[in-house]
């Protein structure tokens, strides 16, 4: 098992401060898997010595989740989002003050300003993770209706049908609007579906989206909307309603 040990400025300090007994120096390590691209990203570096300097508490990274006590990677508590993923946090080992002053720090306000601080080619990688449940809690249904078939039709087109008069356009194998709007989540479903994939990749909500990463340009013209037009789009579908109640479910 390869384990990687972050050294820091701080690392003699550290070690001055765990050379008392064995029980203090384990509560004082704790051992995180952070998943590859966050590793790779540079971002555990960044951040662990940090952590570190201000807790006295020392992280070894671990390469496989079976040993360690805290996980970071997709899934978990949402704390940050960037690369194309919401990252999250598992704590495994609740008990442990280790695991517990990192769990607490990464969430603190501190700790997510020095991750959002990240920016390796001056470009921060990582925003804040709260699209979905920012956009679900924001957007109402009282939105512009005629202003959400136009940005439908206009935005949306390419690969959904949107309603009778776009039946031709789309890709056959995408749902249509109709289909969407049939599905009792339907709600939830457009007002954050810029969160949900395909569209992270390629749709930008002003304000809202982080930028694309650096390496990850968007694999087609991007998708540029504001919020409003996502209420105006939740409007829209949300008007659509009498015409698909209890309509067959049909696949365009
Ligand atoms: C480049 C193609 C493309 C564009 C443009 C696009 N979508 Fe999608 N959308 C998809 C695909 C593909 C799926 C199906 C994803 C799946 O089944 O996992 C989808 C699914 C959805 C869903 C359901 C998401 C879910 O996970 O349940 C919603 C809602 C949605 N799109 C809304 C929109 C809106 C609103 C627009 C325009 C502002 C839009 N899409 C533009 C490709 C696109």
């Amino acid at each position: 098992m390869i384990r990687l040990v972050i050294v820091c400025v701080c690392g003699p300090l550290l070690g001055l401060s765990l050379g008392g007994s064995p029980a203090a120096a384990q509560d004082r390590t704790v051992r995180l898997h952070a998943a590859e691209p966050l590793v790779a990203s540079g971002l555990m570096r960044h951040i662990l010595p940090r952590f570190s300097l201000k807790t006295q508490v020392r992280v070894e990274l671990s390469d496989s989740t079976e040993d360690a006590q805290m996980v970071l990677g997709p899934g978990g508590t949402p704390l940050f989002r960037g690369l194309g993923e919401t990252w999250g946090l598992q704590v495994l080992a609740p008990d442990h003050p280790g695991a517990a002053r990192l769990a607490e720090w990464l969430q603190s306000e501190v700790g997510r300003r020095t991750v959002t601080g990240f920016a390796p080619d001056g470009a921060a990688l990582f925003g804040p993770p709260a699209e979905t449940e920012r956009a679900v809690a924001e957007v109402s249904l009282d939105g512009d209706v005629a202003l959400g078939r136009a940005v439908s039709r206009q935005k949306c087109t390419r690969c959904h049908t949107v309603d009778d008069e776009s039946r031709w356009s789309g890709i056959g194998s995408t749902p249509s609007f109709g289909v969407l709007r049939s599905l009792p989540d339907w709600e939830q479903r457009f007002a954050a579906f810029y969160a949900l994939n395909p569209h992270p990749a390629f749709v930008i909500v002003a304000d809202v989206t982080p930028p694309f990463p650096k390496d990850r340009p968007p694999p087609i013209v991007p998708v540029e909307m504001s919020l409003d037009e996502v209420e105006a789009v939740l409007a829209f579908v949300a008007a659509m309603a009498p015409a698909d109640l209890g309509g067959p479910l049909v696949h365009q």
